[in-house]
């Protein structure tokens, strides 16, 4: 029996053990996928026992994704870039090791959704938000090689030093004028918390966006974000906020059960309708 889990604090409202146990079933594995309650004092201590514990690895949520990156004894580039993890494993010597896997989560489903969101390969990317999920984003792009990418953010120290950490390619705007990205970008992510369960706006329109111009939305509850809306009502191409989360997950899973899963219409419909039972129950 394969044990993984997830840990966070709460932990309660986590959706990987839809995924995660709807790939153990489908591909018949004898394993299973936990949520477990861990306080971030007792983080540590949790992850260094990890084995004792009865796992082979585990997710990491909020608000332990820094914790568990400095805990972990080996770190790959992807977590080392975004200064934290979301998935840890056991090498064969025991070690931990900490990924991130947002940043392929992300890249994938944007590469499986729009293929063709490079567009002329000069236009810059925008990117609304400076947190963790910025953080993997901006990696994400920089390494399929895009040359300008734009940081908007209502605090702007955090992007500065997010622009100081990435280097010269990403350049720091003015929160105030966001308005202005879409005529320009070849995509325009909000990587922010604005729009989640439809509170908030990011006040930017789209009437004269670049028509090629891809928006998304890290978002998913609710799927279609109010910015999603906007764009879409304009004619533009929208990458939903779901997509990242399934993806993120498939590397993992590949660690601890040996198995690459796909992510499947039939998986993201379960996870839709577990979003929605959980909408009309609040
Ligand atoms: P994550 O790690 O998931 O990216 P985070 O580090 O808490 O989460 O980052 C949240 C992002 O949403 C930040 O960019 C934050 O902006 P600040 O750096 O100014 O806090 C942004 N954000 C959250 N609420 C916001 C609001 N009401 N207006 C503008 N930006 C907001």
């Amino acid at each position: 029996m394969i044990r993984a889990c997830v840990i966070g604090w709460p932990i309660k409202h986590s959706r990987s053990p839809i995924i995660h146990n709807h790939w153990i079933k489908h591909l018949g594995i004898e394993g299973s996928y936990e949520k477990q309650a861990v306080a971030p004092d007792d983080a540590p201590q949790f992850l260094a026992s990890l084995k004792d514990h009865g796992f082979v690895g585990c997710n990491v949520t909020v608000p332990l994704k820094e914790i568990a990156f400095q805990t972990a004894q080996i770190k790959e580039p992807s977590a080392m870039a975004v200064g934290a993890a979301n998935t840890l494993w056991l090498d064969d010597q025991d070690r931990l090791c900490a990924g991130n896997t947002d940043t392929y989560g992300f890249m994938t489903h944007l590469e499986t959704s729009a293929p063709k969101w490079q567009g002329d390969n000069q236009s810059p990317v925008t990117i609304l938000g400076a947190g963790g999920a910025s953080r993997a984003i901006v990696y994400g792009f920089l390494k399929a090689g895009v040359k300008h990418i734009h940081i908007y953010n209502r605090t702007p120290q955090r992007a500065i030093e997010l622009a100081k950490a990435f280097g010269e390619n990403v350049e720091v705007k003015n929160w105030d004028q966001r308005q202005e990205s879409p005529q320009q970008s070849a995509v325009i992510v909000n990587t922010t918390t604005i729009g989640m369960n439809a509170t908030g706006s990011l006040d930017i329109d789209f009437k004269n966006a670049n028509p090629n111009c891809v928006v998304c939305d890290i978002v998913y509850v609710p799927l279609e974000t109010e910015l999603l809306k906007n764009a879409k009502a304009k004619g533009l191409k929208t990458v939903d906020g779901l997509g990242m989360l399934l993806h993120q997950a498939v590397p993992g899973f590949e660690k601890w059960f040996g198995i690459r899963p796909q992510v499947t219409t039939e998986l993201r419909d379960l996870v839709i309708k577990n979003l929605m039972a959980e909408q009309q129950e609040s």
